[in-house]
């Protein structure tokens, strides 16, 4: 520490101003004549968008393509996380980055917003258990990380000049935890200020939340950048502790003059430069470039983290899983060509792709095919559809595939709707009649309605997989895994349902967040809204028993266990779920809260006991006069649920 401020104190202010912003779109600048070199960032979050600085034209270099953090929060499984960040942080190593930009921990307002397959949950605490895991295995291979967006960035429209106003105890309770866990379990080595304003101050200007909460409540010790063009000002930016605007930008005079004319304390300035000194040394320290890194081995990690994270939406009469022996048709281009990813700045250029026609050739099984629509667009013909049909009847079991095409779900816009395409919802009705021997699989990156859930018999929500999604596909399909993953968002039957619908993208750069606390299922549950599919929902082809819970007052908070026990014929993944309800006290609160969760691997007839503890603040609410977390005095259900809206068993403490 003592030689980075003394290197600072060698530096010019222009050097300085300098140091504060990027030296292109991926570097911090280097200052030569004092040793001083550059670290290195790329995208992020779910695989590696690095260019190729040996060309000329910097072609982005293929990468291993991870599913999407939609998708891995179904998982509900923080070992899986680590694991696949761990094999990113290798990944960074072998490409020459020193920095993953990700992961993504906003919370999921509506199911509109166009980058929500980049985040992973509406639930606060999943979203930062997650999210620490992410970051404790990619920081593990001493690769750092970027923890984004801080926060409150609900929308991709006007995403550069809207202010998300929200009221202090729905920022605590619901739109910071995710980021508070993150930097407290794994201090990320950077966390990225969003692009919106928070209460009208952008947030790379935002001093209350930068310095004030992150770094001195929570201890922060990481750098500060903004999201890429976040800056509005630089001097102010500055200020509020954003250490390194990214990218390079032609604005650093601003920095120079406001020192200057005393708008801007050198101090402030000094810390920053400090900051961006750290994070460099720190790279070139942990730089461990011969770290091997397979990209098969990757892809196959790729394809056990989506088969471990689809959810099984509905399996009526025990459709699924098929037998290998069955007469098979694979209905829809999503099945040739699936989609995997989403577009924007998270796209990867895969190493390979899998779709689940060629994984189900590799696995020995002859299906026959039929496009029925054009990936690219969703759409369909009369043609196609014949065709789609025909395939359907001559099959004993017919499996479409069908969801949101790339155009209908990207970043920098929101979807102005929660429907599939037209053709994609006609398919569904075509097939089912053609063969009610129908399996539904779904690619989308966010919840769609489906009006015709009564009809398929089954439906598995394959999210955007990853490249090896085709292959996670199959190995459910055909009973090579049990599915295990549950969903981390509630699907509403229909858009208007949402608790955000009236208010959301709001009235010019306006966006006022009135549905408070209530986000998701802390809404649908409360307000006894039925949904499609609660938060927390997943189905599986053997059957848990629970039993024997135990809930103790320990401290000021809890000892939870209870018995879980797999009666069926399968070895299968079971997620324990336990939320907070509470009973009988003063404020306004949610019906159930995720406070806690385990995933657990049962053979058949095998039983475990699960322990949680939890901590007063799994029982606490947000005091806006205190401002602080408070534990009222009642009484507090504490549940073992099914999914938010099923609760097994439950207990009871009383503060
Ligand atoms: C995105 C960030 C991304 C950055 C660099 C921005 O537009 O919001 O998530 O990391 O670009 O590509």
């Amino acid at each position: 520490m003592n030689d980075i401020k003394n290197l600072v104190s060698q530096l010019t202010l222009e050097e300085k101003a300098g140091l504060t912003s990027g030296k292109d779109c991926w570097l911090t600048k280097a200052v030569e004549r004092l040793g001083i070199g550059s670290a290195r960032t790329s995208d992020g979050p779910h695989g590696l968008r690095a260019d190729d600085y040996s060309r000329d034209d910097h072609a982005t270099m293929p990468a291993v393509c991870f599913p999407t953090a939609v998708t891995t929060a179904a998982s509900f499984d923080r070992e899986m996380l680590f694991e696949m960040g761990k094999e990113l942080g290798r990944e960074c190593q072998s490409y020459g980055v020193d920095v993953l930009l990700g992961p993504g921990v906003n919370i999921k307002r509506s199911p509109l917003c166009g980058r929500n397959f980049e985040y992973f949950s509406e639930d606060p605490y999943l979203a930062g258990e997650l999210g620490a895991a992410f970051v404790n295995g990619v920081q593990s291979e001493g690769v750092g990380t970027s923890l984004k967006h801080f926060f409150a960035n609900s929308q991709e429209t006007r995403r550069f000049t809207s202010s998300s106003e929200i009221d202090e105890r729905t920022i605590r309770e619901i739109y910071l935890p995710a980021f508070e866990t993150v930097v407290k379990k794994a201090q990320p080595w950077t966390i990225m200020a969003s692009y919106n304003k928070i209460n009208g101050t952008y947030s790379t200007a935002n001093r209350l939340y930068l310095d004030e909460i992150l770094r001195k409540e929570w201890g922060f010790e990481g750098l500060v950048v903004s999201d890429w063009g976040a800056t509005h000002d630089r001097a102010a930016a500055v200020e509020a502790g954003t250490d390194l605007t990214m990218p390079a930008e032609d604005t650093d005079r601003q920095i120079v003059e406001a020192v200057k004319n005393g708008t801007l304390s050198e101090e402030a300035l000094d810390l920053c430069c400090e900051r961006v000194l750290e994070l460099v040394f720190k790279s070139e320290k942990n730089r461990r470039r011969e770290l091997p890194f397979d990209p098969e081995a990757a892809h196959a990690l790729s394809r056990k983290c989506a088969a471990d994270s689809l959810v099984l939406l509905k399996n009526e009469g025990g459709m699924l899983p098929l037998s290998k022996g069955d007469k098979i048709a694979f209905i829809g281009a999503f099945s040739k060509t699936p989609r995997v990813q989403g577009g924007g700045s998270s796209h990867i250029r895969e190493t390979k792709l899998t779709s689940a026609l060629e994984a189900a050739a590799e696995a020995g099984v002859s299906v026959t095919y039929a496009a029925a629509y054009n990936p690219e667009t969703g759409e369909s013909d009369e043609n196609l559809i014949a065709e789609a049909v025909k395939a359907a009847r001559s099959a004993d079991k017919a499996v479409l595939f069908i969801g949101l095409p790339d155009s209908m779900e990207y970043e920098g816009g929101d979807r102005p709707h929660m429907k599939l395409p037209e053709a994609h919802d006609r398919l569904v009705r075509e097939i089912c009649k053609a063969n009610p021997e129908t399996a539904v699989v779904l690619h989308n990156g966010s919840p769609v309605e489906m009006p015709w859930i009564d009809q398929p018999k089954a439906v598995l929500e394959a999210y955007l997989g990853g490249q090896a999604v085709g292959g996670a596909v199959v190995d459910i399909l055909f009973g090579d895994v049990n599915p295990s993953g549950r969903l981390a968002e509630s699907f509403p039957r229909r858009l208007e349902d949402n608790p955000s619908y009236l208010y959301y993208i709001g009235e010019g750069d306006r966006v006022t967040y009135n549905e408070g606390i209530f986000v998701g299922y802390r809404y649908y549950e409360t307000k006894k809204q039925e949904v499609l599919f609660p938060f927390g929902y997943g189905l599986s082809y053997t059957e848990f028993e629970y039993s024997d819970l135990s809930v103790k007052k320990a401290g000021d908070g809890a000892e939870v266990s209870v018995k879980v026990k797999n009666v069926g014929v399968r070895e299968g993944k079971e997620v324990v779920q336990l939320y907070v309800a509470p009973e009988k006290v003063k404020m306004i609160r949610p019906k159930r809260e995720l406070k806690e969760f385990a995933k657990i691997d049962l053979r058949p007839g095998e039983e475990k006991t699960v322990r949680f503890s939890l901590p007063a603040r799994a029982f606490s609410y947000w005091d806006i006069e205190a401002h602080d977390w408070k534990v009222e005095s009642g009484k507090f259900g504490v549940e073992i649920c099914k999914n938010a809206h099923e609760a097994i068993m439950s207990g009871e403490v009383e503060f």
